[in-house]
């Protein structure tokens, strides 16, 4: 194994550790022994962690983190970003140094992670950082562009589209929004009024959600709408099928909707983050971070998250 001189002279790291599944004021920075590469692994000094609500929904009860095999005491956060420092046996392609990102489930809110240099799934992967993006910014990218690139993936949108974006200001809004732009459609994205210049300056025509969003978009787009991913819930979904939207061309990704399809972005396809990440190096898509906290502040940070009015992403500087 390969290691740099950069390893605390304890052995020990910063962890954000859960001893009960709750809520923010569960949350609790600890000091506990670093993992270690093992074969076919990479350590990561993390830099920063980029937070998803997948981290207090699979945190906040015992059910919830068995379905995603937590148990106590856990971890909290999955995106990260950082600096390669120890290299296992048999790994090719990372070397000591090495700037990357990717994800590492309920575990990425420390000073180390391991992943499998070959993991292929948001809980247990890494990418290089090409220059041009910067570590918070990497540390935003993993679950929601593969989720974003995944329910676009679901309607294919092009330049001849309308697509109608439920939920657009938020964690993956941000890239949905930007992504469908780069495929050449016209986006119309929900969001409260507090969300309106956010979603301009991303790229999309700004409408409220709520009571009366059919006809809001109908004023909009007189020609109707062609395709619909709703983020957020089902309200998108209906109001797309209520201005003639073919369930063929509506993806939701935080509800079940019969008829309609479920994207998730574990089936995101192969090399989108690299993609994603060399659109945001060659300045072609940007990633808004609302807040960044240090890990001190870790409550506040999953609070604000939780809270659900997030416009863009909320990173840990560690
Ligand atoms: N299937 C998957 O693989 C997958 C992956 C990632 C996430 N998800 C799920 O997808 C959802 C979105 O994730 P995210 O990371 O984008 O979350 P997020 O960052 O927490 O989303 C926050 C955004 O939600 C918007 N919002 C709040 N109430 C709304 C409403 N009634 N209608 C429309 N938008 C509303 C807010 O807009 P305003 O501030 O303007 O109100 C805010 O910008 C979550 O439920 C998450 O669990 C699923």
């Amino acid at each position: 194994m390969q290691a740099q001189s950069k390893q605390p002279p304890t052995g020990g790291m910063r962890a954000v550790q859960l001893h009960s599944f709750g809520g923010p004021e569960v949350l609790n920075v600890c000091e506990i022994p670093a993992p270690e590469a093992g074969p076919g692994q990479i350590r990561v000094r993390v830099t920063a962690a980029g937070l998803n609500p997948m981290d207090w929904i699979m945190t906040a009860d015992a059910d919830a983190a068995a379905r995603f095999g937590l148990t106590l005491p856990a971890g909290f956060g999955t995106d990260y970003a950082g600096v390669v420092d120890q290299v296992g046996d048999g790994v090719t392609g990372f070397a000591p140094g090495d700037r990357v990102f990717g994800g590492a489930l309920s575990r990425a809110v420390a000073d180390f992670v391991v992943v499998d240099s070959a993991g292929g799934t948001a809980a247990n992967e890494v990418h290089h950082t090409p220059d041009g993006v910067d570590d918070r910014t990497a540390a935003t990218l993993t679950i929601a562009g593969r989720t974003a690139s995944a329910a676009l993936a679901a309607v294919n949108p092009g330049p001849d589209d309308t697509l109608l974006v439920g939920g657009a200001s938020g964690g993956v809004g941000v890239f949905a929004v930007q992504l469908a732009r780069v495929s050449g459609a016209r986006v119309i994205g929900t969001g409260s009024a507090a969300s309106a210049d956010h979603l301009r300056a991303l790229g999309a025509e700004p409408v409220v959600y709520g009571h009366g969003l059919a006809d809001r978009v109908r004023a909009l787009a007189p020609n109707g709408i062609t395709a619909a991913i709703d983020l957020h819930g089902m309200e998108t979904v209906h109001v797309a099928r209520e201005l003639g939207v073919p369930d063929s061309r509506i993806c939701t990704i935080a509800a079940q909707v019969d008829g309609v399809a479920a994207a998730n972005g574990a089936n995101a396809a192969p090399g989108v983050l690299e993609e994603i990440a060399c659109l945001v190096a060659a300045g072609h898509l940007r990633v808004p971070v609302a807040a960044r906290f240090p890990i001190e502040q870790i409550r506040s940070a999953a609070a604000l998250q939780a809270g659900r009015h997030v416009q863009g992403k909320v990173v840990i500087d560690l």
